[in-house]
């Protein structure tokens, strides 16, 4: 026999677009916030919240992850990375993952075997066993970002500029769909943290990588306690340059600070400082008391708090 315990309980999904990521795409994080709450609503399953966030961004095709993901420097290659963990103990992984629209979902399914990461070709050949790679086609804002870094890279080379684009404003005479600066940007990650209403935390991420990126390279995101942690103090999403996160595993860090009682946003700001002002980087945490938001460079996020009456089952004691 079982009855149904209605809980009532304040659950905050928090998500975040990338460092870089320009304010003016926050409707893609508040979409994604919409998304998750509704899974959230329906479920009260943190982590299936966060994946749903998260899943939402890789099909927005601005944000550096899914369709949207930075090409790799033959403009051709993209490998993508995504984690996923909640405080149940639910953790998985994909690195350099290809052909696949979610990379959240094929982590969200590594969580439910027997390992914790899978990486390159097994992980692509798992996608497509398990029927989660979909038609993968890279976005168009994706490419001009790439013809953009193309660009950036030949007027390093002194005498590869021609004449007359050297002193050429190109800012002034920008004519793409996508304004200048935010091709311009180096753009991370997206990430979503969930706080339950069971009080179970979890946190998901996803990224295209950073640009420029040779074949092969993995950076932070698909490393727990560096782009991504979640246990009972709450959970921790990390966005920025991937080889600096995993020096100082950011993610990992934060979290302990709140684990020593620190608030949510005092733990963000002190792992940010962490770093030079030239190194970008970013993070949002939740835990039991809040949620904090910290980055050095313009970064798009959304968030949502509210009351959720979840329906569950509760077997009886036998
Ligand atoms: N933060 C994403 C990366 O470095 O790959």
């Amino acid at each position: 026999m079982s009855r149904t315990q209605r809980t009532k309980a304040p659950a905050v999904i928090l998500v975040h677009g990338g460092v870089g990521s320009p304010l003016s795409w926050q409707d893609g994080c508040q979409k994604a916030v919409e998304a998750a709450r509704v899974v959230l609503q329906r479920t009260g399953d943190a982590l299936a919240s966060a994946v749903e966030a998260v899943r939402v961004m890789e099909y927005d095709g601005r944000f550096n992850a899914g369709c949207g993901s930075s090409l790799r420097l033959d403009g051709k290659t993209v490998e993508m990375d995504a984690a996923v963990m909640d405080s149940r103990g639910k953790l998985g992984a994909v690195a350099v993952v290809s052909n696949v629209r979610n990379p959240v979902l094929v982590a969200r399914a590594v969580a439910d075997t027997p390992h914790v990461a899978v990486a390159g070709q097994g992980a692509t050949a798992l996608a497509r066993g398990l029927g989660l790679s979909g038609a993968f086609r890279a976005s168009s804002f994706a490419r001009e970002r790439w013809r953009w870094w193309q660009g950036a890279l030949q007027r390093r080379r002194a005498g590869e500029v021609p004449e007359a684009w050297r002193g050429f404003d190109l800012r002034r005479h920008w004519n793409f769909p996508g304004p200048y600066d935010a091709l311009l940007q180096p753009l991370d990650t997206v990430g979503a943290v969930v706080r339950g209403p069971d009080g179970g935390f979890a946190v998901a991420s996803s990224t295209g990588g950073a640009s420029p990126m040779l074949r092969g390279r993995v950076g932070d995101v698909p490393f727990m306690g560096c782009g991504f942690y979640a246990g009972q103090h709450g959970a921790v999403a990390v966005t920025g340059v991937g080889e600096e996160i995993i020096r100082r595993m950011l993610a990992r860090v934060i979290y302990d600070r709140m684990g020593a009682g620190a608030a949510p946003q005092v733990a963000c700001d002190e792992g940010v400082a962490l770093f030079p002002a030239e190194v970008a980087v970013g993070a949002i945490a939740v835990s039991a008391t809040g949620q904090g938001v910290a980055a050095n460079r313009e970064m798009a996020c959304a968030d949502v708090a509210f009351p959720v009456t979840v329906s569950k089952a509760r077997g009886t004691r036998r």
